[in-house]
């Protein structure tokens, strides 16, 4: 990937906003905060910037995201017209259109697991980290940042911790994928699946997601800085918050954390 591909992909994408304007480089610290930048000087909404390789990658809960060469590292710079409050909802937006992209392009068998990861065999594949900047209860905007596992094996570049854990494309289908037509086929889905949010509302989203959640259904673990709460996954609420029943029969509903499945311990 580098400019010139970009600028060839440009003239193909099939969008109304969403890539019009791209940003690349080979090197940044973190897209995310590179948009946010970009956008707290004006830059318009719809702006993608997108960089081959991250120095200081970030994930949820303040986690390092490992960003190598192969991979899809970039963010996305909305300005919606919605409430603070629901800013949740786009991440399940974008990892609808991931995980459909995924499935459309290569065939592959994904999940959506709460609250934004796409997975495949419960190996983590994309990360999303939704960011936003708001004046009172309004979103002034919003960093969808985006990172997809392409084309390196996780296994080789990951530390140990995280081996067994993640998968990427390249491993999942023994080969290398075109980065520019993965990234022009989610910007068209990214774009459509927003154009259903705001027509329709996050009902229709989350019903579509909801098909790609595993995790439905099983005993989990939610984990965040400093609280494990073990249930069974019940729901996923129309504000985005995980509802876990608990062995008394209780519903707890969940805001933020990670989501392990818990391996019950065979009887035989
Ligand atoms: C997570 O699962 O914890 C979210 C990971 C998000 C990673 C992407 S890569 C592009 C963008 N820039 C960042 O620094 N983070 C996001």
């Amino acid at each position: 990937m580098n400019r010139v591909s970009i600028t060839k992909l440009q003239k193909k994408m099939r969008t109304q906003f969403i890539g019009r304007s791209i940003f690349f480089s080979r090197k940044v610290s973190s897209t995310n905060d590179w948009a946010k930048q970009l956008a707290a000087q004006g830059t318009p909404e719809g702006t993608v910037v997108i960089a081959a390789t991250q120095t200081h990658g970030r994930g949820r809960l303040d986690r390092k995201w490992i960003s190598p060469m192969g991979g899809l590292w970039f963010s996305v710079i909305l300005k919606p017209e919605v409430n603070v409050a629901k800013i949740a909802h786009l991440t399940f937006v974008t990892s609808l259109a991931v995980a459909e992209c995924l499935k459309d392009l290569y065939g592959l068998k994904v999940e959506t697991k709460w609250p934004n990861d796409v997975t495949i065999g419960g190996r983590k594949i994309c990360g999303i980290l939704g960011e936003t900047s708001s004046t009172g209860e309004k979103a002034t905007f919003v960093i969808l940042g985006v990172g997809v596992n392409v084309n390196f094996d996780t296994e080789k570049i990951f530390p140990q911790s995280i081996r067994l854990t993640t998968t990427s494309i390249q491993k999942e289908l023994g080969r290398k994928v075109d980065l520019e037509t993965m990234l022009k086929a989610l910007l068209e889905r990214l774009e459509k699946t927003l154009d259903l949010y705001v027509n329709e509302g996050f009902m229709p989203v989350l019903s579509e997601w909801k098909k790609y959640a595993f995790f439905l259904g099983e005993e989990v673990e939610v984990v965040d800085q400093e609280n494990k709460i073990k249930g069974t996954a019940y729901d996923v609420a129309e504000d985005g918050a995980l509802v876990l029943r608990s062995e008394d029969g209780s519903l707890r509903r969940i805001f933020a954390g990670d989501l392990f499945l818990r391996i019950c311990e065979s009887p035989w």
